[in-house]
């Protein structure tokens, strides 16, 4: 059953049992991320960080063209230096998204271009159509990625690629980004859901803590030195000896039945 849990302009918000599923609703526009949207996603994730209930996070574009084909380019014209920086720097809903402590999926279902590409690079996994294309084409707009493109793509498929898709701007299918490591899984357009759901549904048994401790510990290999990494690892590891799920973990190991997490 799905629920709706929160009215905003940009953005459909819908609850399936432990998952939620946040939809940037402006198909008209190929969900292109303007102002609005962003303080509107950012505003949701506020909102899902709080709902115990809530274990993973999917994002996806409405309709069947777009996942988000980028910045809104109209709020560009006319836009100083200055005032375009004090935008991005804002309330930033990639930065939501990296820190946000949940599982968090991509389900790309189109044009995932500029910010669009750079918000799936924001999130833990991506699962992509096969009609869907990738690409950071901001250099035929005589800019560049502002969103973490340079920096997450080209820790994600390393530089040369990095360097080719955003020096070129060229727009690569569904086939080319799983072979370059871009996304996780690419399926049939009909299957995308399914896929996604089932894979948000086993993330969402695991423990939410154990999923917390194990976001931020993977995210330290591409921000850390080996050392501080592998030291941080071992604190986080720690702190989940702390929670009742990992007594629950091993119990239910011991007793040979199905863990049941609770977030404690
Ligand atoms: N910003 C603002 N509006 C956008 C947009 C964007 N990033 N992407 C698409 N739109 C708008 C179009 O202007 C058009 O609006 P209109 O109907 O009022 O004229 C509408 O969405 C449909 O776009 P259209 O180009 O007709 O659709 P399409 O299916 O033929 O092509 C794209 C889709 C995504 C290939 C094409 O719109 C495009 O190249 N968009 C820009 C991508 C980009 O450069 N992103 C990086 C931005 S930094």
């Amino acid at each position: 059953m799905s629920q709706a849990i929160a009215a905003f302009e940009t953005l459909l918000v819908e609850r399936r049992g432990p998952v939620a599923i946040v939809t940037i609703n402006r198909p008209d526009k190929r969900n292109a991320l303007n102002i609005k949207t962003r303080e509107e996603g950012a505003a949701a994730l506020e909102q899902l960080q709080d709902d115990e209930d809530i274990r993973v996070v999917v994002i996806t574009g409405a309709g069947d063209k777009a996942f988000i084909a980028g910045a809104d380019i109209g709020e560009f014209a006319g836009r100083t230096a200055l005032t375009q920086r004090d935008v991005m720097l804002g309330r930033s809903l990639f930065t939501a998204i990296d820190v946000f402590p949940k599982p968090v999926i991509a389900m790309i279902n189109g044009y995932c271009l500029g910010g669009g590409c750079e918000l799936a690079l924001a999130c833990d996994l991506r699962i992509a159509s096969e009609t869907a294309s990738f690409g950071q084409p901001e250099i035929n707009l005589g800019i560049i990625p502002g969103g973490g493109g340079t920096q997450r793509l080209t820790r994600l498929i390393g530089e040369g690629k990095s360097m080719e898709m955003i020096l070129t701007g060229e727009i690569i299918n569904a086939e080319t980004a799983f072979s370059l490591g871009l996304v996780n899984h690419v399926v049939p357009a009909d299957q995308l859901e399914a896929k996604t759901m089932e894979i948000a549904n086993r993330i969402a048994e695991k423990s939410p803590i154990a999923l917390r401790m194990a976001k931020e510990a993977v995210k330290l290999a591409s921000r850390s030195n080996l050392d501080e990494g592998l030291r941080r690892e071992v604190d986080l590891f720690a702190l989940c000896f702390s929670s009742e799920d990992k007594a629950e973990g091993v119990s239910a190991f011991l007793e040979k039945r199905k863990p049941s997490f609770k977030g404690k």
